[in-house]
């Protein structure tokens, strides 16, 4: 029997946040290269993933083929290099008859090309949604490409990138999708990421092991460096704070944490907001169970908690303030399953200073800077 993929959210790089059509088969090795030698494979990020704009212009013989300018040596070749470091690799295509970008797509090719994967030893396929015939259900052709993925001889991770669109978090699951895009593109900038992690709470639920809700590609550690100015955005990116909370976020929210900078240049505030073990742990948890969200009377707007059960009966909860000012966030365990009269309390491990910070009763309540947040790994105690 062969082990289902993705059990937990994937975990790795994708090229268009940064690079867009800006790509080569250098980019990707010396990417792969720095993965193995800066500990983020070691860290859980493992897949290494070319986006849009890799493909000639047209098909040769009804096949994709890549633009020998950025690939002179094909992306077998890419593959093959990027698998010797222990890594995954994966590539791009779309549902319609043409990528975003205006390269060919795999509507009408769904089989061939899925074989065409499989033979350059490709392990994750991103699909996009652009060019959609009019007459074409997407749905079906999503079913399609799976059922393609499926019997291809490979195991290939499906990732459905429809932008949330056609209410995708119904159906895709049935699809075999082993995720699905909820979202619109991610931009370098604050407001984006709480748009987008917005725009999930309440659809967490249609999240879980083996088909994973992905809110888009993180910007974390981009500072607005980006040759797609569209996503590099006209503020010049995120402060650290920002990265760290929009970790947390796509963390806590069960979110692939696929990097989007340049981390060849990363700096070592990012590459600690990325390697952060006790964040990773609970976006890895073995359950993907969805967060729910407290947002108390008492408390200001814009401040809310998630909290999410893990396997084992420890709880993660999150504490973020949105606000532009520093805020009070304090949580009632009451609400959260933990009444005083039990008789137990939580003890707090903080998953930023790595620390158990003591045990509480009935209730906590921090300060957090603006657009900060606070990370807590939770166990139920006797008191
Ligand atoms: C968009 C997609 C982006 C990127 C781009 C490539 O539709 O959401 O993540 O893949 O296409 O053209």
């Amino acid at each position: 029997m062969k082990t289902p993929l993705a059990p937990t959210p994937p975990m790795g790089w994708n090229s268009w946040n940064t690079f867009s059509w800006n790509i080569n088969a250098e980019l990707i090795k010396t990417t792969a290269d720095f993965f193995v030698e800066s500990g983020l494979l070691d860290a859980g990020y493992e897949y290494i993933v070319i986006d849009d704009c890799w493909s000639k212009k047209e098909r040769v013989n009804g096949r994709l083929v890549p633009d020998e300018t950025k690939f002179p040596n094909g992306i077998k070749e890419v593959a093959d290099y990027v698998h010797s470091k222990g890594l995954k690799f994966g590539i791009y295509s779309c549902a319609g008859t043409h990528t975003c970008a205006g390269y060919p797509g795999s509507f009408e090719h769904e089989f061939e090309d899925a074989e065409t994967f499989a033979s350059w030893g490709v392990d994750y396929l991103k699909y996009d949604y652009c060019y959609k015939p009019k007459s074409a259900d997407g749905e079906n052709l999503y079913k399609r490409m799976a059922m393609a993925l499926r019997n291809c001889g490979r195991d290939i991770v499906f990732s459905a990138c429809n932008w949330g669109s056609d209410n995708v978090h119904e159906w895709i699951r049935e699809t075999g999708a082993q995720l699905f895009r909820s979202t619109g593109d991610i931009q370098d900038n604050f407001e984006s990421v709480k748009r987008l992690a917005f725009s999930q709470l309440g659809k967490q639920c249609y999240s879980g092991p083996y088909c994973h809700n992905d809110m888009d590609m993180l910007v974390v550690g981009m500072h607005g460096n980006s040759d797609n100015s569209w996503i590099a955005d006209v503020v010049g990116g995120c402060t650290d704070t920002e990265y760290k909370t929009h970790f947390a976020l796509w963390s806590i929210m069960n979110s692939p944490l696929m990097i989007g900078c340049d981390v060849r240049k990363m700096s070592d505030e990012t590459f600690k907001i990325l390697t952060n073990k006790d964040v990773i742990a609970i976006n890895q948890d073995i359950e993907c169970r969805a967060p729910y969200c407290i947002r108390q009377w008492n408390n200001p707007e814009n401040v809310f908690a998630l909290v999410k059960p893990l396997h084992g009966g420890d709880y993660a909860i999150g504490m973020f303030n949105f606000g532009d000012k520093r805020n009070e966030m304090s949580l009632q365990f009451f609400d959260i399953g933990l009444p005083a009269a039990s008789g137990r309390g939580l003890e707090m491990y903080d998953c930023y200073e790595h620390k158990t910070i003591g045990t509480f009763t009935e209730r906590m309540a921090i300060n957090i800077e603006p657009h900060d947040c606070a990370m807590f790994r939770a166990k139920v105690v006797k008191l």
